[in-house]
């Protein structure tokens, strides 16, 4: 339930790692007939190397930078799905941003869910640790109180992407946010 009024309307996906909002965002951009944006897709192009060669060679703080400056360029659109990274909304510059440029639908997961799509784990620099899955409680409950700002929360375990964007169409056209 959202009584919201954001100055643009696009969609814009949160969550944590592994939850498909690259899927899922992709599939109900396709569905919606929007454009489909990926602020870790948007950084990895502009940097020519992949997120965890980011982290591996200048560090966390030098990507939060470079996703800062993707978060305030895609919040510029209108009328597209945006999926975020899993700590954009962790910075709450990012945050008001984002909450300005759209409706903020967050993904969850069950912790064993994202375990078990998290099978790269070099993909995913944050849950590169001996325990893995500690990691992933702990970030979990660090980082649930950001994810409760979004406007709608769609779980997407044993669900397809399919059936998850259909959700999200579904819930986004009943509070007339479509
Ligand atoms: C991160 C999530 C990743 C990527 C980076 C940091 C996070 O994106 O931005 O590894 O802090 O949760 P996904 O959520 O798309 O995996």
């Amino acid at each position: 339930m959202t009584k919201r009024k954001p100055d643009r309307r696009n969609i814009i996906l949160i969550g944590f790692m592994g939850t498909g909002k690259s899927a899922i965002g992709r599939a109900l951009a396709e569905k919606l007939g929007r454009a489909f944006v990926d602020t870790d897709e948007i950084i990895e192009r502009c940097e020519g190397r992949a997120i965890s060669q980011i982290f591996e060679e200048d560090g966390e703080p030098y990507f939060r930078e470079a996703e800062s400056r993707v978060v305030t360029e895609v919040s510029e659109r209108e009328n597209a799905v945006i999926a975020c990274g899993g700590g954009a909304i962790i910075n709450p510059i990012n945050l008001r941003t984002l909450q300005e440029a759209g409706w903020l639908v967050c993904l969850t997961a069950e912790p064993e869910t994202v375990l078990a799509r998290a099978g790269k784990l070099h993909d995913r620099p944050l849950l590169c640790k001996p325990d893995p899955m500690r990691e992933i409680r702990r970030l979990l409950k660090e980082r649930a109180t950001y994810y409760e700002q979004a406007d709608f929360t769609v779980a997407t375990d044993n669900v397809t992407e399919n059936e998850v964007a259909n959700r999200i169409e579904e819930l986004l056209s009943q509070e007339g946010c479509l």
